[in-house]
């Protein structure tokens, strides 16, 4: 690109700007990686940063089910799903998901934005009226942005969404189960009877409660005591709790065919490799067998864990009310937060450094997740760094 060209001066300057509020996001590159563990430019940092919830991401089993599934299926698709991208790996998957999901049918996306994309485009084009949280992901709020009638309730706030659905029945709502930012929950019982009294769809992306929540794994509702057969539309991301990537739809038939057939995600795009569709259906055997019973039960005592030792430590910060693995610090300023990030990494520990616009103005924070590979020791680590920093 021309240096002198309207565009290339035009980009500099925002760059520029994003620098100057302290905005500027710059990558790390992970050399090497366990669970728990993240090595960067030589230094290994304790990880609090991911949403490996389980630690699946690096279990040998899952590890030797990717390469069964190289011997099994090759490398690459080659092709989309809807001509010659749908394999044997990826149809057991979605059967195993329907199994799961107590859903009549399941459409598999490359990512869970992808998916949120299509879930978004499938109601402008059905020409139905949206009504979300304010808090939903950027994957969903980008693609409403174009619809011509939608309307965002505030955060978890359901005097709001009924005011909204009064108005306008018929309307699709979207809620996350956890949310991504504030490990917090949606009322999903609140949710479902507002939907059954508006005659509404309701759309549940479950990307942090998937595999991580209820008894078996199977996410927010079953946490929640709600059945799957009152949440209209189920999205779960297979990148988080899974281990791995991709995103699956599970609900009636009819929609999953729309989906199909206009999902231009879906449609204009390689279908993922069939080796990953061959493990995730090793990573949902553990999620929802014994072994994933374990790594729930130890998730849930870290994260108390965690909260326990916070407050025992008297850190002169605003940890966000969350029983979820993901355990925001409130920081406020941006700059701030950076000097935070930076003395925690200098003590080997690494979290999220959330700034706007992924979060509101005034709200930066240190994304902590907790995840079934950390132990007590990792925790007191932590805290103790965060004791530290805060005096
Ligand atoms: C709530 C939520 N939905 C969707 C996504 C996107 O999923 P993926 O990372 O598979 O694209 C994310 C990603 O972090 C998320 O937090």
């Amino acid at each position: 690109m021309s240096a002198n060209s309207v565009l290339s001066q035009t980009l500099v300057q925002n760059l520029s700007r994003l620098k100057e509020n302290r905005l500027h996001r710059e990558l790390i590159t992970v050399d090497k990686r366990t669970s728990a563990t993240i090595s960067i430019s030589g230094k290994q940092y304790l990880n609090f940063a991911g949403n490996d919830y389980l630690g699946l991401s690096t279990m040998p089993e899952i590890c030797e089910a990717l390469n069964e599934g190289i011997r099994l299926y090759g490398a690459g698709t080659g092709a989309s799903a809807v001509v010659t991208g749908h394999t044997r790996a990826h149809h057991e998957l979605e059967e195993f998901l329907k199994e799961i999901t107590g859903k009549e049918a399941v459409i598999l996306f490359n990512t869970g934005f992808a998916a949120n994309q299509t879930l978004i485009k499938a109601g402008i084009s059905l020409k139905t009226n949206m009504v979300l949280d304010r808090l939903v992901h950027a994957s969903m709020q980008d693609a409403v942005f174009s619809a011509e009638k939608f309307q965002r309730y505030r955060h978890n706030d359901m005097k709001h969404a009924e005011a909204m659905l009064e108005k306008n029945p018929n309307s699709i709502i979207f809620t996350e189960g956890v949310f991504s930012m504030d490990g917090d929950m949606a009322n999903l019982k609140q949710l479902v009877t507002l939907s059954r009294k508006y005659a509404s769809t309701l759309v549940l992306d479950d990307a942090h409660g998937f595999g991580v929540l209820g008894q078996h794994g199977r996410g927010t509702p079953e946490h929640q005591g709600i059945s799957m057969k009152d949440i209209d539309v189920y999205m779960g991301p297979l990148s988080k709790a899974c281990g791995l990537s991709g995103a699956f739809v599970a609900s009636d038939r009819d929609f999953v065919d729309y989906l199909i057939n206009t999902g231009r995600e879906y449609i204009y795009s390689t279908a993922a490799p069939a080796f990953i569709a061959h493990a995730l259906i090793k990573s949902l055997e553990i999620i929802t067998g014994p072994k994933g019973n374990e790594l729930r039960k130890h998730l849930s005592e870290m994260t108390d864990f965690f909260r326990r030792r916070f407050h025992e430590n008297h850190i002169s910060a605003e940890l966000l009310e969350s029983s979820s693995s993901i355990q925001p610090v409130i920081i406020g300023d941006n700059s701030r937060l950076i000097a935070v990030n930076e003395r925690l990494r200098n003590q080997g520990i690494l979290c999220g450094a959330i700034r706007p616009p992924t979060v509101p103005k005034g709200t930066a924070r240190l994304r902590i997740t907790i995840t079934a590979a950390h132990m007590e020791e990792d925790i007191v680590r932590l805290t103790e760094a965060l004791g530290e920093i805060s005096q």
